[in-house]
């Protein structure tokens, strides 16, 4: 019994199985309890040999199937330790983080030092009455600055805003001076994609209104921003330039920063780089606002937010900006 209790623990690899073995022999009707049984039709001299050699075959069975039990559970605990490996010199699985679009990152920089000039920010409309995108800023309907401007019209007296000035106009409406605040946003107009060009950009157009305000504030309040903006070796030039809603106006050079004044191919060799348009506020718009030109005055300006993250960046090619396009885009975390 003991030779064929072993043979069929020899291959035997689950707990279930040993179960069954063990009833099959020392289990209540098991062969090995049947045989103790059959003690009481034996003569008493032949009961004590048979009994001992009953007992000592039960201890060796129970301690060969003890064994065993002990084996399987052993190789159980061995195979789940090797499922539940973990190989701790794996390099660890990174988190991808998000980051921020550039033009977001260039207009927080430039809204930050407005601010800290004193500035506040104000939104309006994407969709504008032709009233405050042009009108009230002396561009009246025959204006030719309106071609200029490639204008979607919506209705015949409702545009896409094709610059934020409309937001300024709506400030000076609503507030009493002193006003101090840019106005950054969305503009449109109808310009086919190339590189340089996109029917939709951004712009942060700025105003500053107040009692004795002159070009010298202007020319302070632009140079602070530039040098913030793009290192305190900047140098700057105001040129002559032509708005209808600012008079004198000018258009301003800064040191190009790519090469920082050498010449490259961003500034046509120049070395500065035309950044923005501005001008004092044209007294004929202070009046179409409501405000008294003898009393008040102020400067405008306005930037172009995607021309001047190009530039930052050494983007050459505007159309990088508005694809979104994740190789492109994770580069400026
Ligand atoms: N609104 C002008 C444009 O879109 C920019 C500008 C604003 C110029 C304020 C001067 C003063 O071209």
């Amino acid at each position: 019994i003991l030779d064929e209790i072993k043979a069929s623990l020899r291959d035997m690899q689950q707990n279930e199985a040993l179960q069954e073995l063990k009833v099959k022999y020392l289990g209540k009707k098991g062969e090995i309890t049947q045989m103790m049984k059959q003690m009481g039709s034996l003569s008493p001299e032949e009961r004590p040999a048979f009994g001992q050699k009953i007992n000592a075959l039960r201890k060796k069975a129970e301690e060969a199937i003890e064994e065993k039990r002990l084996e399987i559970s052993e190789k159980q605990k061995n195979a789940r330790l090797a499922a539940e490996k973990i190989d701790v010199t794996l390099p660890g699985r990174k988190n991808r983080i998000g980051g921020l679009h550039p033009l977001t990152k260039v207009y927080w920089e430039i809204r930050s030092i407005f601010v800290h000039m004193g500035f506040t920010v104000v939104e309006g409309p994407e969709i504008e009455l032709d009233k405050f995108n042009f009108e009230m800023l002396n561009i009246p309907k025959d204006h030719p600055a309106r071609d200029a401007q490639d204008t979607f019209y919506v209705t015949d007296d409702i545009v896409l805003r094709t610059h934020t000035s409309p937001v300024q106009a709506r400030t000076m409406l609503e507030t009493e001076p002193p006003i101090r605040m840019i106005c950054p946003g969305r503009v449109y107009r109808q310009d086919d994609v190339d590189a340089t060009h996109s029917p939709v950009f951004n712009q942060v157009e700025g105003l500053v209104i107040d009692k004795g305000v002159t070009f010298a504030d202007l020319k302070g309040t632009i140079n602070t921003f530039l040098r913030r903006f793009y290192g305190e070796q900047t140098k700057t030039k105001f040129r002559p330039g032509f708005f209808p809603f600012t008079e004198p106006s000018a258009e301003v050079d800064a040191t190009c920063s790519i090469c920082g004044g050498k010449g490259c191919p961003a500034c046509k060799g120049a070395g500065m780089i035309e950044v923005l348009g501005c001008g004092m506020v044209n007294p004929r718009v202070l009046i179409n606002c409501g405000l008294d030109p003898e009393v008040y005055s102020g400067f405008a300006f306005g930037l172009g937010l995607d021309r001047l993250t190009n530039i930052k960046y050494g983007i050459t090619d505007i159309r990088l900006l508005y694809e979104n396009d994740v190789r492109f885009i994770e580069q400026f975390k």
